[in-house]
């Protein structure tokens, strides 16, 4: 059976104190509230809180994850982080491909299949994210734009790569704008993303992968969306930052 996943993205939020405070916070709900062993949580801090955090919370209730790393294995990158830094760390996951790292700092398909390699090779497990943007929605482009970004990274990884992928379909126009997908959308996008790894890597790992929705999930509206076939949880950006918020989330998994 699929892991059913609630993903905290913060961003570039958060002091240290703040974000100590709110990962313990996490880590104290999860560890009176059982949750099933189908059921993962995730939470990934800025760089700099990684270290402190992974000293707080319980590695088998919540697992640790940064937002990015190189797409260089070491050597003079000014201001980049490896991913054996990471895995050095205590850090389980990376989240790459997000539209941000895409917009604001030019990441293509050919950087981020060299940073998916790279977290595999230190071991680290990833979560991809794909998605559209409101012109491509509106000029009805996004399937393919999709499968192009699907197809340019994940289908050059062998069988044992893709089980450390979760993928999360975040429409570049549900992000941080209070808009959501519908859950019909969001299912249809789904479903698509399911097909497209079954046809490369067969059924059995296409029914195992976990696919996230992201795109301004709350509280309120979490529920509707995650009871849709193949939506498996949520990749959350600013309701993550809310241990609150975050905890209700996780309720509707
Ligand atoms: P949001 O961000 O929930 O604030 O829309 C989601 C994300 O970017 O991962």
């Amino acid at each position: 059976m699929r892991k059913l996943i609630v993903a905290g993205n913060w961003k570039m939020n958060t002091g240290i104190e703040e974000g100590i405070q709110l990962s313990s916070e996490i880590n104290s709900y999860l560890s009176k509230n059982n949750l099933p062993s189908n059921k993962r949580i995730i939470i990934s801090p800025p760089y700099t809180h990684l270290y402190p955090i992974s000293k707080v919370i319980n590695p088998s209730l919540i697992t640790l994850s940064a937002q990015n790393c190189a797409s260089t294995e070491n050597g003079a990158y000014t201001g980049e982080i490896s991913a054996q830094m990471l895995k050095e760390l205590g850090v389980k996951m990376v989240i790459l491909g997000h539209s941000e790292r895409r917009q604001y700092f030019n990441e293509d398909s050919d950087i981020l299949l060299k940073k998916i390699k790279l977290a595999l090779k230190y071991d680290l497990e990833i979560i991809f994210c794909v998605g559209e943007s409101l012109k491509e929605r509106e000029n009805k482009t996004y399937f393919n734009i999709i499968e192009r970004q699907i197809k340019d990274t994940l289908f050059n990884l062998n069988e044992n790569e893709i089980k450390k992928i979760i993928i999360a379909y975040e429409p570049v126009w549900a992000i941080g704008t209070g808009k959501t997908a519908t859950p019909n959308e969001a299912q249809e996008m789904h479903e698509f993303i399911r097909k497209l790894i079954k046809n490369k890597f067969g059924e059995q790992i296409s029914e195992e992968i976990s696919i996230l929705y992201g795109g301004s999930c709350k509280p309120g509206n979490a529920k509707e969306i995650f009871e849709k076939k193949d939506v498996d949880g949520g990749l959350i950006g600013g309701a993550s930052l809310k241990a609150q918020d975050f905890e209700k989330i996780i309720e509707s998994i």
